[in-house]
């Protein structure tokens, strides 16, 4: 586990708010590749609309990516600001985020897999936005082969997240995640149910999903679920997604 300061961060070595060089492209790129999705956004929405069960609380988020939904917990008046990524860029982005929105004391970063890094610690809020599209492995254009892949069910992180709530949520703590409706909504909840929790969907939306993204979607998902959660026009394609409240 490698636990980086937030003081002194770089991004690919350059400066990451003025890029000025040819050198400063790889950051650039990184920087491009980590940029909030509608799935980002939906997730903020429902932050904002539960404020109170954010401010003062102890806040992980797991697949912290650009950082920005920590910046929006920051912003919210969580106590603590604890992201985990196995992308070190995404670390180097989050802490820089952070730090220019002044939340750098309350911030804290870790470049690891999923729970590992934080061992037996409780958080009073866990958020996440995990890869779990239903792809085998390999990037989506414009982005990093992690973001979205979730294994050929899309359930590949989401299940050992789930599974590792009931060791890492502190009495009356409360979860955050976005779900795609064609991943199994219902499995998700008989697990989160089996482990004494309560499961809520909170928010319903559609998101675009690209060519290059649904042509990578696997096939048995796809061919179940187009004209149920997954909806084309001609070329244009949307899926359901959903924002999930766990809590004890
Ligand atoms: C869909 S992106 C979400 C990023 C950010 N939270 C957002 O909403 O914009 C998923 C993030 O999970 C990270 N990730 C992928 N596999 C991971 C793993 N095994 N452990 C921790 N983070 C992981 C990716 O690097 C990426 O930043």
């Amino acid at each position: 586990m490698t636990v980086i300061a937030a003081r002194g961060a770089r991004f690919g070595g350059v400066e990451l708010s003025k890029p000025k060089s040819a050198s400063d492209q790889r950051a650039a790129v990184a920087i491009a590749a980590l940029r909030p999705s509608e799935y980002t956004a939906a997730l903020i929405q429902v932050l904002q609309a539960n404020a109170g069960c954010v401010r003062g609380a102890k806040v992980l988020e797991i697949g912290s990516g650009s950082g920005v939904v920590l910046a929006a917990l920051g912003a919210l008046g969580a106590s603590s600001l604890c992201g985990i990524d196995i992308e070190e860029d995404a670390i180097a982005s989050g802490m820089l985020l952070l730090e220019e929105l002044g939340h750098g004391e309350a911030a804290e970063f870790h470049h690891g897999d999923m729970w590992s890094p934080v061992g037996d610690r409780r958080f009073d809020l866990i958020v996440a936005n995990l890869p779990h599209f239903p792809m085998g492995d390999g990037a989506i254009p414009g982005r990093l082969p992690t973001w979205s892949a979730g294994g050929l069910d899309g359930r590949r992180l989401l299940d050992p997240f789930l599974e590792g709530l009931p060791r890492h949520l502190a009495p009356g703590g409360r979860v955050f995640i976005t779900h795609n409706a064609f991943v199994g909504v219902e499995r998700s909840r008989k697990i989160v149910e089996r482990l004494g929790l309560a499961f809520r969907i909170v928010l319903t939306t559609l998101v675009n999903i690209p060519d290059g993204k649904l042509d990578r979607m696997s096939a048995g998902v796809r061919s179940v679920e187009e004209g149920r959660s997954i909806h084309r026009y001609g070329p244009y394609a949307f899926g359901e997604v959903h924002v999930i409240e766990i809590g004890g």
